[in-house]
């Protein structure tokens, strides 16, 4: 990039100022070297403003054409990589007024009016923040349709189901790829929501009072396609809490795929084994051959830390801001642009993940074999033949204690040994020991049985419908 500290006159602001900016306040200050991102939003808002100032006859319809004209070839240089951003033009903003000048002449000096480059950084942010949620959510059901086609293959297979980390009861493994479906559902509604209050025009509010020329801001906001326009001049160019709710969905969101990530560590572990992940998400060490290592479930589960780190960041950004715009608000781009980025890769690749798990059903229903998982089933079946729950609880630890002895499962037990310590149980109560009879009992909604997984299956394609995956 381009540095020149005596160049700041180009600035747009120094008229007032005697003194060259020194080096160092100019590199500090700038914002070009990351808010170059939002230069197609900093044109569409050009864009809509000029229309509106020609519509207003606040400038000629020639000035219109030339700024038009202008700003095309603008966006052509910054698309051909030909466009040279400025350290001493600050930001994205003075950066394209300055080369619109040089194109257009007065017509791109003229482009300011009724604006300040505080509801003009306000709009970018919006415009980027919307775009963002617009590409993270199609995202988010790409990731929902690859969980629901791989819960269809295994509505089915069982494994264990874990709390605390230790064997619980039998689940399906369909049953447990759709709680992620369900928290990414939420994650998805929370951009949705935080869409709404993202979509309101700031342009219009100036540099914090409005302006004195005759706008149309319905107008703009039309064109720009926001739902409505902000009614209040000194809240749109300063607050950014659509950032910070944006963002917490963002953390929400990623807090929710390091869950399944960690779980996709755990179980590509031999000692699990109920996955292997393909070698295209998974990699080799340099020093040890045997190694495939599941790095991008850990960089997933790693990644969330930016994502929550950038929130508390814009929490504190915003934290104690006076009314109206302050600078401090150039800092709220990184962190945003940087969760935007992050989030829409750790769905792409949450895709490829998901679509290419080989699931190695036998280790999974070994282990669900192992850690007595049916003992709250024998607990049931003991209550349906009239035994208080407590009393059942009881009675069910010390058959476990009897099969640990015996190095055995519960299903594994002889009648004649489970009836020593629950004289009442008959032969039928090896159906509801067993893995199949466990998962299948619990048919209902909300519950782990193969037939409700199909059901949720079925449910889930209709709503997520042609989702390209
Ligand atoms: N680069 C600034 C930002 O990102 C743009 C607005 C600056 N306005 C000002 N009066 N200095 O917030």
């Amino acid at each position: 990039m381009n540095y020149n500290p005596l160049q700041n006159k180009n600035a747009g602001w120094s008229g007032r100022f005697s003194e060259p900016m020194s080096a160092l306040t100019q590199r500090y200050t700038s914002s070009i070297g990351f808010d170059w991102k939002l230069w197609r939003f900093d044109i569409q808002g050009s864009r809509a403003h000029a229309r509106m100032l020609a519509k207003q006859s606040i400038i000629s319809a020639q000035d219109l054409a030339a700024i038009e004209r202008g700003l095309s070839q603008i966006a052509n240089e910054i698309e051909a990589g030909s466009f040279e951003f400025k350290l001493e033009l600050e930001d994205i903003h003075l950066n394209i007024e300055k080369r619109l000048t040089d194109l257009v002449g007065d017509a791109g000096k003229r482009l300011h009016t009724g604006r300040s480059r505080n509801d003009q950084v306000a709009l970018d942010v919006r415009l980027y923040t919307r775009a963002a949620i617009d590409d993270i959510c199609p995202l988010i059901r790409a990731v929902q349709t690859a969980f629901v086609k791989l819960a269809s293959e295994h509505a089915d297979t069982i494994l264990p189901g874990y709390t605390h980390v230790q064997v619980a009861m039998p689940v399906t493994f369909g049953h447990h790829l759709l709680a992620y479906v369900e928290m990414l559902d939420r994650d998805w509604a929370r951009f949705v929501d935080a869409r709404a209050r993202v979509n309101v025009l700031p342009l219009g509010a100036a540099a914090l009072a409005g302006t004195t020329f005759p706008i149309d801001r319905q107008f703009v906001a039309q064109d720009l396609g926001f739902d409505g326009v902000a009614q209040n001049s000194l809240d749109a160019v300063s607050d950014r809490d659509f950032v910070i709710e944006t963002l917490n969905a963002a953390a929400m969101l990623m807090t929710h795929l390091s869950r399944f990530a960690e779980e996709m560590v755990w179980w590509m572990n031999p000692r699990f084994a109920f996955v292997s992940l393909p070698d295209s998400v998974c990699t080799g060490s340099s020093i040890m051959p045997q190694k495939k290592n599941p790095d991008v479930a850990e960089l997933i589960r790693g990644k969330v830390g930016r994502v929550n780190g950038h929130v508390v960041t814009m929490l504190t950004l915003m934290k104690g801001q006076p009314l109206a715009y302050n600078k401090d608000n150039q800092e709220d781009k990184e962190p945003l642009f940087d969760a935007v980025e992050t989030v829409a890769d750790t769905l792409r690749i949450m895709v490829e993940m998901v679509s290419g798990i080989v699931v190695n059903k036998a280790a999974m229903r070994n282990a669900a074999k192992e850690g007595f998982a049916t003992a709250t089933d024998l607990a049931d079946y003991l209550v349906r033949q009239g035994l208080p729950f407590r009393e059942a609880h009881e009675i069910v630890a010390r058959a476990v204690r009897l099969a640990e002895s015996q190095g055995k499962d519960l299903s594994e037990l002889s009648l004649a040994a489970l009836q020593e310590v629950a004289p009442k149980v008959q032969n039928d109560v090896f159906e509801c020991l067993t893995l199949e009879g466990s998962v299948n009992a619990r048919n209902h909604e909300g519950g782990t049985a193969p037939a409700q997984v199909r059901i949720q299956v079925a449910r889930w394609q209709t709503k997520l419908g042609g989702t390209q995956i």
